[in-house]
């Protein structure tokens, strides 16, 4: 009987987590960006959180993607999602296409989102110059279904890079538009940008976003990159004349260098600035090269292994679809009630 409460209290209080949502689309390859704007606070929030990582194939299909490549990229984006620490027994862990709620939620919320709205995103509008030959619905499209992504949890928390906090905020607008006019349904979701790391950039061009679709490979890091292809894109990565390691708005390349550094290496920039005063780039650009691959080298050698085993990656989608579809179904039959729907008989 004793024994009985206890576990009582123990799911009591699992169940009073609070929910945490984020996601990657599997389009690309996967930058250091990624890792250290989202999946490396993912690793911590994931001990306090009840979370949930979704693989977001839904998203990807707004540019146009080769469909071998994009159900490769799917395997691979959750063999990455576990060799780096996302644990399928603490957090659910699945495809968004595996539950069919996050496009039927989108379709409601379409209705209390002005075109307007959607025609002010800022990656809408970079989207549409850089695939001006593909500018169709779903790019326009996207935010509201990244709004369904998460209203549809309850989300209390969505840990994500500095890129997305204008989707952020238009979440919010939505669940809080959807709420007054129909009665309070949706959790208010609280964007977590880290204040370093959140925006990685490009290593040939500090004013750009470090980004998996960069036509130039020197500009990014991929997280299946060899230690000599990564040791050779520091060593090629534009720095300024001045030969000091410091941070600073004057000193954009190098700012960008000293926070990646700091995120592989586990120290603060100070303490990074620190360690190197006095040196030059030759001694710095190597260091931060080897801090990288120490990080990734296991990763990459946990994610070859698991993609090698495909029965176990499909039994955690499989228990993965089936937690994420059981809470999604709930919030969206409390807004199909609230829209007047009948209920299937
Ligand atoms: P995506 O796939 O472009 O990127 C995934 C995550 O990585 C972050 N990120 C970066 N962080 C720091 N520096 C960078 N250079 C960098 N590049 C990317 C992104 O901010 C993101 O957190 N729309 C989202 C995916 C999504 C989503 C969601 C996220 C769909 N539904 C619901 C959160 C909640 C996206 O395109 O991410």
């Amino acid at each position: 009987m004793a024994e009985k409460t206890v576990l009582n209290q123990t799911e009591e209080k699992q169940e009073k987590k609070k929910v945490l949502f984020s996601g990657i689309q599997p389009s690309g390859k996967i930058t250091i960006g990624n890792y250290v704007g989202a999946i490396k606070n993912w690793l911590t929030l994931q001990e306090d959180y009840d979370s949930i990582f979704c693989i977001v194939d839904l998203h990807a299909i707004t540019v146009a993607q080769e469909p071998s490549e994009l159900r490769a990229n799917t395997w691979n984006l959750l063999a990455l999602y576990l060799a780096c620490g996302l644990n399928p027994e603490k957090s659910t862990i699945f495809v968004q296409s595996h539950v069919p709620c996050h496009a039927e939620l989108a379709w409601a919320l379409n209705t209390v989102t002005y075109v307007g709205e959607l025609n002010r995103m800022t990656q809408f509008k970079d989207k549409c110059a850089r695939h001006a030959d593909n500018i169709n619905m779903g790019l326009m499209d996207y935010p509201v279904l990244m709004a369904s992504d998460i209203l549809l949890y309850q989300t209390d928390l969505v840990p994500v890079g500095a890129d997305q906090k204008q989707h952020l905020e238009l979440s919010r607008d939505i669940a809080q538009r959807f709420n007054s006019r129909y009665g309070t349904t949706f959790v208010v979701p609280e964007p977590y940008i880290a204040k370093h790391g959140s925006r990685i950039m490009s290593l040939q061009d500090a004013g750009a976003k470090m980004s998996k679709s960069d036509e130039n490979e020197n500009a990014f890091i991929s997280m299946t990159d060899t230690p000599d292809e990564i040791r050779r894109k520091f060593k090629r990565a534009v720095t300024d004349s001045d030969t000091r390691v410091r941070f600073g708005d004057d000193k954009p390349e190098i700012s960008n260098l000293l926070t990646i550094y700091s995120a592989f290496a586990g120290c603060t920039v100070q303490e990074a600035e620190k360690e190197f005063e006095g040196a030059g780039y030759g001694v710095f650009k190597p260091r931060i090269a080897d801090a990288v691959i120490a990080v990734l080298e296991p990763i990459q050698k946990e994610q070859k292994r698991l993609l090698a085993d495909k029965a176990y990656l499909n039994t955690v989608l499989a228990e993965g679809a089936e937690k994420a579809y059981y809470r999604a179904r709930r919030t969206l039959t409390k807004v199909y009630k609230k829209l007047g729907f009948v209920p299937r008989a």
